[in-house]
């Protein structure tokens, strides 16, 4: 079960990451780098405002909170689109620092004046999702720091360890057989709801690419026209890279070099690809004789270990993640060349599958059977396929600007199969 102490070191850590993408001045935080993303500030106080609901205000929007109900409108995601959230009234920086401060202040005092028992999985549970929240917003103010025009304002703060050679392109099989989708609220407490329950599936065999699809590969990709013969597209990608004119990830220049966090460098052949749609994921397999695996496959050949007959807990085993088995946390700024982690492995032996690269599935985003939405019931339901939200597709595996303390092999991510400015891969499978 998951302890108090635990759960405020969690909560600590995601506050630094927040704070760190925060420390800029005024003007910095109120801008808006992409119509796709939130002014920082925004992010900030929305963090704040998620906190002090499920902890403080027993998710009820009703109940009285600390900001007057009409500022504290503005911060509710379902009503505001992001390429709104700039023209609002929002609170200035300090004051949303203040008030961050206020409520986790407040959030703690809850936590220490809990019974002296570290079992009440309820309210673990609700700490674990504003642990998870914050994590979540600190990606997605990375991909809006991405996006940013000028000169670097953001550095890596750890480098990756170096690939090995001769894996792009490389597969392991995945025998068929049935083995256990999803998880429960005993083996992981923090779970959320469309991660639930662990049910048998049976899979049939098939191949799945060793490591991510890498940008050397990308690029042949594009020298075998890739990007202009329509015959590996769908007909929605199709159409989507006419209108839109995609040529090569997004990111990437011309002259061969890429933009990353302002920075201008030369694209290194043995990383994962990263800032491609689901529809260039779907033709660059269909050009190299693949496809993207289902989420349930991908779920399987990450951690089911055959010999077992049961789930790891993350590819490798049990041990929580570190910097020798996968590149989580943001503070590499890119993804590991391919190959960097050997010791992060799954039992068939796929590398790479926990951090580095999001890795597009073909599946689109639907609840395991037994679904039961969770105390935040809009996180998942209303983006279930056939509820009217859209086009969804699941995304697995984290990325290399996850933080390892919310990541599990059972968790979804899904977008809309035409976004990448977020940190976007590409997994090749293949019938076998
Ligand atoms: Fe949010």
């Amino acid at each position: 079960m998951i302890g108090r102490d635990a759960l405020a070191r969690d909560l600590d850590r995601a506050r630094q990451r927040t704070l760190a993408l925060t420390d800029f001045d005024d003007a910095e935080l109120r801008r808006q780098y992409n119509p796709l993303m939130s002014p920082l500030v925004w992010d900030l106080a929305h963090i704040g405002q998620q906190e002090e609901l499920w902890l403080l205000r027993d998710g009820d929007p009703r109940r009285p909170g600390m900001l007057p109900a009409n500022i504290e409108g503005l911060y509710d995601a379902f009503v505001h689109s992001r390429a709104s959230r700039v023209d609002l009234p929002l609170l200035s920086p300090e004051q949303s620092r203040a008030y961050c401060r206020t409520v986790r202040a407040a959030a703690l005092d809850v936590l220490d004046g809990l019974p002296d028992r570290d079992d009440d999985a309820e309210i673990a549970f609700r700490f674990g999702l504003v642990i998870s929240h914050e994590n979540q917003h600190d990606e997605t103010m990375l991909q809006a720091l991405n996006l940013r025009a000028g000169a670097p304002i953001l550095g890596p703060r750890t480098t990756p360890p170096p690939g090995r050679p001769g894996l792009a392109g490389t597969s392991v099989l995945v025998p068929g057989g049935p083995f256990v989708l999803g998880v429960d609220a005993q083996d992981e407490p923090l779970s959320l709801d469309n991660e639930r329950p662990a049910h048998t599936v049976d899979v049939a065999s098939f191949r799945i690419g060793r490591v991510p699809v890498t940008n050397g590969e990308w690029r042949q990709f594009i020298d075998d026209g890739g990007y202009t013969r329509p015959q590996w597209w769908s007909e929605p990608g199709w159409d989507h890279r006419m209108r839109t004119g995609l040529t090569a990830p997004q990111f990437w220049h011309p002259d061969g070099t890429r933009s990353r966090f302002g920075h201008v460098e030369e694209i290194p052949d043995d990383e994962p690809v990263q800032h491609v749609t689901f529809f260039e994921a779907e033709a660059y397999a269909a050009w190299a004789g693949a496809r993207l695996p289902s989420e349930i496959e991908w779920e399987k050949a990450c951690v089911w270990d055959p010999a077992v007959g049961a789930r790891r807990r993350y590819p490798w085993g049990a041990d929580q993640p570190g910097p020798l088995v996968a590149n989580l946390g943001g503070e590499a700024l890119r993804p590991a060349p391919v190959g960097a982690y050997p010791a992060g492995a799954s039992a068939y032996g796929a590398e790479q599958m926990l951090g580095d690269v999001w890795e597009w599935t073909s599946s689109p985003l639907r609840p395991w059977p037994g679904f039961t939405p969770m105390i935040y019931q809009r996180y998942s339901e209303p983006f279930f396929e056939g509820n009217g939200a859209g086009d969804y597709k699941v995304l697995r595996g984290g990325s290399w600007a996850v933080a390892a303390d919310i990541l599990r092999p059972s968790f979804r991510n899904w977008d809309h199969p035409i976004r990448r400015q977020i940190f976007s891969g590409v997994r090749l499978a293949w019938d076998a």
